[in-house]
């Protein structure tokens, strides 16, 4: 089932997720929901908070450049290590069609549970390293604009402010997905 995808600035992109404790039917569900929204989106990674729900979820799938089959969920993920700074031309699923160059690394290690609550470690690198802690930023209240300097961010959040209706339309019209503004409330 598609879900509805929250545009930033809705509230709920910058709220520190909730943990989760139950590995229920429910998660799965969630999880599988999320992966068809991500790919319905064109992503390659989507965070529990784009969809409205404030839990420590995201995933990951970057094999359209890897071309090995790298779908996976993290749940109540850490951040072990990172490091091999890089710059990279980052954008967002509740920033639709807004691509900045922004600070990363491209060298991660994680460690999460899956849907399971089986904890697993993995090392990442390049566009999966950077995809892996722009999720990871979203379940801390952050989106990648917060990692612009202050003069960029400003022109970047003015821009998004006036257009951001406009830019929703433009990706997602010609999608079966539906965008969550700002003054609207968040699943519960
Ligand atoms: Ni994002």
């Amino acid at each position: 089932m598609l879900l509805d995808l929250y545009i930033y600035p809705h509230p709920v992109l910058s709220r520190v997720a909730d943990p989760v404790d139950a590995f229920d039917e429910a998660l799965s569900k969630l999880v599988a929901d999320m992966t068809e929204t991500m790919y319905e989106g064109c992503g390659v990674g989507l965070a529990a908070p784009q969809i409205g729900v404030s839990r420590q979820i995201f995933i990951v799938d970057t094999s359209a450049e890897s071309e090995q089959p790298s779908l996976r969920a993290y749940i109540n993920p850490k951040i072990i290590l990172k490091d091999s700074p890089v710059v990279w031309n980052e954008g967002c699923l509740s920033l639709p069609g807004l691509y900045r160059d922004v600070h990363s690394f491209g060298h991660v290690v994680i460690e999460a549970q899956d849907v399971h609550g089986e904890v697993f470690r993995e090392e990442a690198h390049e566009l999966r390293a950077v995809a892996i802690l722009h999720e990871y930023g979203h379940l801390q209240g952050h989106v990648f604009l917060d990692r612009l300097s202050p003069i960029k961010q400003r022109l970047a959040r003015k821009f998004w402010a006036k257009n951001s209706r406009r830019e929703a339309q433009k990706l997602y019209g010609e999608t079966a997905l539906h965008c969550v503004f700002t003054d609207a409330p968040e699943r519960t």
